[in-house]
């Protein structure tokens, strides 16, 4: 049963590319779009519903391509723009949408708009970016620091003047006061869309109402007139999904951004349950286990503010964080394929759209680095360089970054145990993880009891049945330590979720709610949930009826 009403991407599992970690089809080490196009089946074989692809526009990648230096072209590493016209096409053809990466918070110092804007004051395209005057002591215009360490403003010396940047100082942010940066990018919005894609994943959009001088970067006051007037100048009236990345939103804001009537985005992501692992002080760089409960409270505020109105998005990883196994589950050869499984299942399940990292399908985990020259990613060694000359020392620091440093999520993807793990013949441009040998999609697909296999059966739930998308979402025992309990209820229909979250195995007394005599949603088998029930370490019971 599926409500037709209901817009495509609420039935949709999607799934995100790293393109630069995906597949190589030429030898240089680095993925690219025909490498991508070459792996679509395993893709549709999953279920995916739609692609986020990560930035694959021209960029000097200095953020791999978080650093736009030409919206409307491809970069060469990547391919050509017919490479991608042929990557929409043939994702068309599967029934897949491919979601474009808009990173407009901020461009390239090497973008056209940069360089003229850097000509001279009065250039015609200065004000496409902020720009300040020296501070009375002649130093930095204020205080405010970049999300990748040090100061937010960086000093051009032949117009005098500093310029404003929340990541790296080749990432300058882009003036959203200027009306003409905001026709700017809803054109080049809606070139994209001619051309075929099926929506757009946004890049920290929270940012885009900043006032430098006021000291607010996050949530700004015009943050949501823009996205109104970008609505209005190019979703409206298309059949598009749109989520945004949003570190600021909060359960009491989140419906400024999706709510039904509100003609902004279609979800967004919002981070309590990750930033919940993350040391008041020292942030991600620092060990900080997350107790079962706080998480668990976490995902269900989200659910309990997204019941009647606004979507979810549902994820556990993407390209900046650490893998979901390692993160939340057990990545011990004992563990690691229970404990995959059983995290998909707690998140898939519940109301939203899932997203599935890539290599996540397999249960792929977190990489060890010995040494800081085996890391790529530009904020692991800006902080590196940052923290060791505070005093840490370069293993301290290593630790913290093989924990939650975005280098995990890079490692290319294990598609075999041929050497470089399928990905590329050449050299890798990182490090892949040694345990490719064991752990690859050519595996996975052999078994029924694979990661793969389950996230697979999940996304063919939500594709087939009204329950799993739209069913309301009833938390139990939200203070157990171990124990993820829920159940999705539509009608008289109902599916009882109970997974051991643990190492463990644990003897849970069922509440009378979960009950339930039914079918095993992945085998098929009868299952009669009964008052007490132990489950096995990352056991998970999933029963409809
Ligand atoms: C987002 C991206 C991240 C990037 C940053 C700056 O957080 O996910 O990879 O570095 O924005 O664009
Ligand atoms: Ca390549």
């Amino acid at each position: 049963m599926t409500d037709q009403t209901a817009p495509w991407w609420t039935a949709a599992t999607a799934y995100q590319i790293y393109p630069r970690s995906f597949q190589d089809s030429n030898g240089d080490g680095i993925g690219d779009i025909p490498g991508i196009i070459s792996r679509l089946n395993h893709l549709s074989d999953l279920g995916v519903g739609f692609v986020w692809l990560s930035p694959v526009f021209a960029s000097p990648m200095a953020d791999n391509g978080y650093d736009i230096s030409d919206y409307r072209d491809i970069a060469p590493e990547f391919g050509t723009l017919d490479d991608m016209d042929r990557l929409i096409a043939e994702a068309k053809g599967r029934n897949i949408g491919i979601v474009m990466d808009l990173v407009v918070n901020h461009t390239s110092d090497e973008h056209a708009w940069f360089h003229a804007a850097c000509e001279s004051r009065d250039n015609p395209m200065r004000d496409f970016y902020i720009w300040r005057d020296p501070g009375p002591d002649g130093g930095l215009p204020n205080d405010i620091q970049s999300n990748f360490g040090g100061p937010a403003w960086t000093f051009h010396e032949p117009t005098g003047q500093y310029y404003f940047h929340l990541f790296d100082p080749k990432q300058p942010d882009l003036n959203w006061e200027n009306p003409r940066v905001r026709a700017e990018v809803y054109a080049m919005m809606n070139w994209w869309f001619d051309r075929g894609v099926a929506g757009f994943r946004m890049d920290v959009i929270d940012l885009i109402g900043k006032e430098p001088d006021r000291g607010i970067t996050a949530d700004g006051p015009k943050l949501h007139d823009y996205l109104q007037e970008m609505h209005q100048e190019t979703l409206a009236h298309r059949d598009v999904v749109t989520v945004g990345e949003c570190w600021s939103a909060t359960p009491e804001n989140a419906l400024l951004y999706c709510g039904r009537d509100r003609n902004e985005l279609s979800m967004v992501f919002q981070f309590s349950h990750v930033m919940a692992g993350w040391d008041e002080t020292l942030g991600k760089w620092t060990r900080k286990p997350v107790a079962l409960p706080v998480l668990k409270h976490s995902l269900a505020r989200w659910q309990e503010v997204c019941a009647e109105d606004g979507w979810n998005s549902l994820f556990w990883g993407n390209h900046d964080l650490p893998r979901a196994v390692s993160k939340y589950g057990d990545d011990s050869p004992e563990h690691r394929v229970d404990s995959a499984r059983c995290l998909a299942t707690a998140l898939h399940l519940m109301k939203g759209t899932p997203y599935i990292y890539q290599g996540e399908e397999i249960g792929m985990t977190n990489v060890v680095f010995e040494r800081i020259d085996q890391f790529r990613d530009v904020e692991t060694l800006n902080f590196h360089r940052i923290q060791t000359a505070q005093g840490l020392s370069t293993e301290d620091f290593l630790a913290g970054a093989n924990l939650n440093g975005r280098d995990n999520a890079r490692t290319p993807m294990q598609w075999s145990d041929a050497e470089h793990a399928g990905f590329t013949t050449g050299t890798p441009w990182i490090e892949v993880n040694p345990n490719y040998r064991q752990i690859n999609v050519a595996s996975d697909r052999a078994s029924q009891d694979s990661v793969m296999a389950r996230y697979k059966a999940l996304a063919t739930l939500r594709r087939n049945d009204d329950l799993i998308r739209i069913g309301d979402f009833v938390p139990f025992d939200l203070d157990h330590p171990q124990i993820m309990a829920y159940a999705r209820r539509l009608g008289s229909q109902q599916i009882t979720v109970i997974c051991n979250l643990s190492s463990q195995s644990v003897t849970y007394d069922v509440p009378q709610d979960l009950r339930l005599s039914g079918v095993c949603a992945f085998t098929g088998r009868i299952i009669d949930v009964a008052s007490q029930e132990t489950l096995a370490p990352w056991e998970d019971i999933v029963v409809t009826g």
